[in-house]
C-alpha cells in the first residue's frame, strides 16, 4: 500500500537564513506573502533556522526522558495545580482535549471522512507535561498564574541551562516568522512581535510512556488546537503527531532535519480574524510509533515519547482583536471581540480542565462547551481508535461522552489520583 504523503511532502519549507541580521523593512516580500499565504492556506509552516542546532534539541530530550523516568511521587512533587499546572508537571490524565467537551468542534469532527477522520478520545490525555516558563516575565501583571516563576526539579543541575537554551531557540525561530508573517499579512511589521513581548512563552514538552501506552490507536493527545499564538516543533524521537491542513487533509507530521513545524494557534486565529485559522491536530500511537518503542527498547533507550513543543504566546495584559484590515472584515469583529489574552488563556484552561471554573468557559469565537468531565483518562482499547470514525468509539460511546475508571494512582493509562493534588 502506497503511504499517504505527510508533511515534508505537502508543505514547502522556509529557510530563514536569509533574513538574519536584516531588519524586517529589508527581508524579501516574498517570503513573507509566502509564509502568510502558507498559514493561511494549511495552518502550518516548516521552517529551517540556523540558529536552532540539531544537538540542542538532542540534549533537551535525553534530559526529559531521564525526568520523566522518575518515579511519579517524584515528579508530582514538581506539580503546581493552583498555578493551573503553567508551570511544573501536568500529570496523566490531567488535561481534557477540547473534542470531548466543545460542541462546536465536534461537529467539525464530524465532517471528516476517511483516512482524515480524528481518532476519537473519550476521556482525558493519556501524556504527562513539562511546563517551562521562557523569556522575560512581566513585573506587573493582571495574571500571576500564567506568569509565574518556573519550577526546577531536584537532582538535575543542568535543567535550567538546558530548557532555557532549547527555548528560547524555538521562540527566536517563531519570533522571526511572527516579523515576517506580520508583513507578509500587510500589517506592517511590528505588531505580533509587540505584542509577544513578555508573553507567557512556555517550552511544554509533552510526555507518554509508552511501555504501557503503547497499543495502536491509544490517544495520547486527542483532537484539538493549541490557544497559543505560534506553537513550534521540533523534531520527536517517535512518530504519532497528526496535524489537520485548513483542507481537511489529516497528515503525519514528518521534520525534515535542521527544521521545525510551526502551527497556528488560537490567538493568531483572534488577530486575523479567522484568516488564518487556529490548526488542528492529535498525537496518537500508530504502527510506526510502535516499530520505533521496539528499536528504542531493542537498543536499551527510554520509551518515553517526548514532544520538543514551544507555545509562544500575547503576553497576558495584551488585548486580542482582530488586527488591520482584519477588522475590517463582515464579522469580525462578533466573532472575535476584544479580550485580554490572559482572560482568553484562562478560559480555553477552564475548558480543559487545568483550571477551576470561575466564569462562563464559553469564550466568544472559542466553540460551545459542552461540560467539562471528571479528569479521567480515556479508555481506548487497543486498536479501536483508529478505526473509530466520527460516531463514537468501538464501544459506541457518543462524541462528549465521557468513559472511564477512576483514576488509580498508576501513572499509566488512567492517570494518578488527580484529587489528591488539586
Ligand atoms: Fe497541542
Amino acid at each position: 500500500m502506497a503511504l499517504e504523503p505527510d508533511s515534508a511532502d505537502v508543505l514547502p519549507v522556509f529557510d530563514l537564513t536569509s533574513v538574519l541580521g536584516l531588519s524586517l523593512n529589508e527581508a524579501n516580500p516574498e517570503l513573507c506573502a509566502s509564509i502568510a499565504n502558507c498559514l493561511h492556506e494549511t495552518g502550518c509552516l516548516l521552517v529551517r533556522d540556523p540558529r536552532v542546532p540539531a544537538d540542542h534539541n538532542d540534549r533537551f530530550l535525553d534530559i526529559l526522558e531521564r525526568y520523566f523516568g522518575l518515579p511519579v511521587d517524584r515528579k508530582m512533587a514538581d506539580c503546581r495545580p493552583g498555578l493551573d499546572y503553567q508551570v511544573g508537571v501536568t500529570p496523566c490524565g490531567t488535561e481534557v482535549p477540547r473534542c470531548v467537551v466543545d460542541s462546536q468542534m465536534q461537529d467539525q469532527l464530524r465532517k471528516l471522512k476517511g483516512s482524515n477522520r480524528a481518532t476519537l478520545p473519550t476521556g482525558a490525555d493519556l501524556k504527562w507535561r513539562y511546563m517551562w516558563r521562557v523569556g522575560e516575565r512581566p513585573s506587573v501583571t493582571q495574571f500571576p498564574e500564567l506568569n509565574a516563576e518556573p519550577v526546577v526539579p531536584q537532582g538535575f543541575p543542568e535543567w535550567s541551562s538546558v530548557m532555557d537554551g532549547w527555548g528560547a531557540a524555538l521562540l527566536g525561530a517563531a519570533t522571526t516568522v511572527s516579523g515576517l508573517l506580520a508583513r507578509g499579512l500587510g500589517l506592517g511589521g511590528n505588531e505580533l512581535q509587540e505584542l509577544m513581548v513578555q508573553g507567557p512563552h512556555l517550552l511544554a514538552p509533552t510526555a507518554s510512556d509508552l511501555d504501557c501506552n503503547g497499543r495502536l490507536g491509544a490517544v495520547l493527545a486527542g483532537y484539538h488546537y493549541d490557544l497559543n499564538l505560534i506553537t513550534v516543533h521540533g523534531r520527536s524521537r517517535f512518530p504519532g503527531l497528526y496535524v489537520w491542513l485548513r483542507d481537511g487533509r489529516r497528515v503525519a507530521v514528518r521534520i525534515p532535519p535542521g527544521c521545525l513545524l510551526m502551527q497556528a494557534g488560537k490567538q493568531l486565529e483572534w488577530l486575523t480574524g479567522g484568516y488564518i485559522m487556529a490548526g488542528m491536530h492529535e498525537v496518537v500511537v500508530t504502527e510506526a510509533t510502535l516499530a520505533a518503542v521496539e528499536a528504542a527498547r531493542g537498543a536499551g533507550h527510554s520509551t518515553w515519547r517526548i514532544s520538543s513543543t514551544v507555545f509562544t504566546h500575547c503576553a497576558s495584559d495584551a488585548v486580542l482583536r482582530p488586527l488591520g484590515r482584519f477588522a475590517e472584515q463582515p464579522g469580525s469583529a462578533e466573532a472575535y471581540p476584544a479580550i485580554k489574552a490572559g482572560d482568553q488563556v484562562q478560559r480555553e484552561l477552564e475548558a480543559i480542565c487545568l483550571r477551576k471554573v470561575t466564569a462562563s468557559p464559553a469564550a466568544a469565537g472559542a466553540g460551545q462547551v459542552v461540560r467539562p468531565p471528571s479528569p479521567v483518562a480515556n479508555k481506548t482499547e487497543p486498536g479501536a481508535a483508529s478505526t473509530s470514525g466520527l460516531s463514537g468509539t468501538a464501544n459506541n460511546t457518543p462524541i462528549g461522552g465521557v468513559t472511564g475508571g477512576l483514576n488509580n494512582g498508576s501513572s499509566c493509562a488512567t492517570g494518578v489520583a488527580i484529587s489528591a493534588v488539586r
